[in-house]
């Protein structure tokens, strides 16, 4: 919500794939900026008094009958809008020029013309705007989209065929920050220094002097929120960890030298013993996942004798908001019934004095920023997404405490091989499988019958779909000579070169 004199600039949604980045790429030239549904009408977003507008790309075609459409009287607010793709028929469309079908489809990297000047940008289309509403002139062509940007600054309304918010875009970012600095008249004001000052008050004035209780996962967004509790109200802060046994290598003692060292009441809760009983025996990876959810919450209440003496703190952040918001995906199926593994049922959580989320307004990466700022290391900040089940998930079949050691120090292995890349060329997650398939081999003269263990790596932006990563063949080959070499119990290596779809990223 915008704050009293602050600026707020809206990237209303119509189901491109693209709204986060846009609303990131505002954050990153420090002006603030929320997603909203493209259905509001006019009067909600005059009610939020925002200072520019960016309608997003999309799947429809905005001539067919269903399609979403925006309220026409948008563009009559005096507001600037930035139309983008989708964004750029809307408001054709609406202010009557003509949008149809394009000969060709467009997509990838294509040269374009932009305001007399040559420059590669993203294309990723069908439709065409045919004909500009009047008032218009036309700032961008391709050789196969003849109006590829056009703009009324007058009105000052904007729009572009292409993507100016990713990357491969040439000087895409210039493109936004023109709308927002000379269009919009804005000016950077931002800053995640002054977010993580205003947090801490916020979460102070929320809480007053009343306890918060905290679940750490190991996970970024609970270590973050553990971080700021410490700086805002430490001596009322109180940190559980379940250690369910199923973390990585060492995982569970970093999280208790970073925690245990900080300004909050840190409790270690060693529940390994404990879950793998519950498990014992259990093959189905659903199963195994709400025996795993279950355990957590139960040793999770264990440890707190009154939650009417707390707020209770969660690690909620801005994608889960947007997606629980107003996703248009609520009635796909379930693959798997993920994602908030230890989440504490509702009609326990209102037994609190209330909830805290502070981080429910951050991306991922402003909340590792705010990380990093707190004094985190990037070994905690920059951790790649791990499941709320764990090594549970990555173990197929039963789980026993001598498959989660051989996991562990496999997974250890690979891990480290793969960190010899460069930052940049790291996939974005990566991990070890062990299977419960074993297979012949010969060590030394004699035979020998190991588990077969799969590595994999992918390259993602949003978890939803993926590729896997080619990682280089010298990387895997030393990974699989250190892994059957130091792990005698593994006979086999494998990588998984499947993507998502068809494939899921963990196996199980
Ligand atoms: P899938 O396997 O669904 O994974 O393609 C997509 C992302 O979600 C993570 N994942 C989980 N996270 N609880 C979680 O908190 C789960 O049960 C779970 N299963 C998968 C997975 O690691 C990947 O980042």
């Amino acid at each position: 919500m915008k704050q009293a004199g602050k600026q707020l600039v809206l990237v209303l949604d119509f189901g491109g794939q693209y709204k986060e980045l846009i609303a990131r790429r505002v954050r990153e030239l420090n002006v603030y900026s929320e997603i909203r549904s493209g259905a509001m009408s006019a009067d909600e977003i005059r009610a939020l008094q925002p200072d520019g507008l960016i309608l997003t790309g999309g799947p429809s075609s905005v001539y067919l009958p269903n399609s979403q459409l925006c309220d026409p009287r948008l563009f009559d607010l005096g507001i600037p809008v930035l139309g983008i793709c989708y964004g750029m028929h809307l408001m054709a469309h609406t202010l009557g020029g003509v949008v149809g079908p394009g000969g060709t489809r467009e997509y990838g990297v294509v040269r374009a013309m932009y305001h007399g000047e040559p420059r590669n940008v993203l294309m990723s289309h069908f439709d065409c705007v045919k004909t500009l509403p009047d008032g218009f002139v036309c700032t961008g062509s391709t050789d196969i989209c003849e109006i590829a940007a056009f703009e009324n600054a007058e009105r000052r309304l904007y729009a572009t065929q292409f993507h100016p918010e990713v990357t491969h875009t040439e000087r895409g970012s210039e493109i936004i920050a023109d709308f927002l600095f000379n269009v919009c008249g804005l000016t950077a004001d931002y800053f995640l220094a002054d977010i993580a000052d205003r947090l801490c008050q916020d979460v102070r004035r929320q809480v007053g002097s009343a306890r918060v209780l905290l679940a750490l996962s190991g996970g970024v967004d609970s270590a973050v929120v553990a971080a700021l509790l410490s700086k805002a109200v430490p001596g009322q802060t109180k940190c559980v960890f379940v250690d369910h046994g199923l973390m990585r290598q060492d995982e569970g003692d970093q999280i208790e030298r970073v925690f245990g060292a900080r300004e909050l009441e840190f409790r270690r809760v060693n529940a390994a013993d404990r879950f793998l009983t519950a498990l014992a025996g259990q093959t189905d990876p659903e199963t195994k996942r709400k025996l795993i959810g279950e355990e957590f919450i139960k040793t999770f209440i264990d440890t707190i004798p009154d939650p009417g003496e707390y707020f209770f703190a969660q690690g909620t952040i801005y994608p889960d908001v947007i997606e629980s918001g107003f996703s248009q995906t609520g009635d796909a199926a379930v693959i798997k019934s993920h994602h908030n593994v230890g989440g504490l049922p509702e009609e326990y959580k209102r037994r609190f004095l209330g909830i805290t989320e502070p981080l429910r307004g951050l991306f991922k990466d402003e909340v590792r920023q705010i990380g990093r700022m707190l004094g985190l290391p990037d070994a905690l900040v920059e951790r790649q997404p791990f499941p709320g089940p764990g090594l549970g998930i990555r173990i197929i079949g039963d789980i026993t405490q001598e498959k989660l050691d051989i996991l562990r120090r496999a997974d250890a292995i690979f891990r480290a091989e793969v960190d010899t890349l460069p930052f940049a060329e790291r996939p974005d997650q990566y991990f070890a499988v062990l299977t419960n398939l074993r297979t012949v081999g010969v060590t030394g003269d004699e035979r020998s019958y190991g588990y077969l263990l799969a590595l994999r790596a992918v390259q993602t932006d949003d978890f939803m779909t993926c590729k896997y990563t080619k990682l280089p063949h010298e990387l895997l080959d030393r990974a699989s000579q250190r892994i059957t070499n130091e792990i005698r119990e593994i006979g086999r290596v494998v990588y998984d070169i499947t993507d998502k779809p068809p494939a899921t990223l963990e196996w199980e």
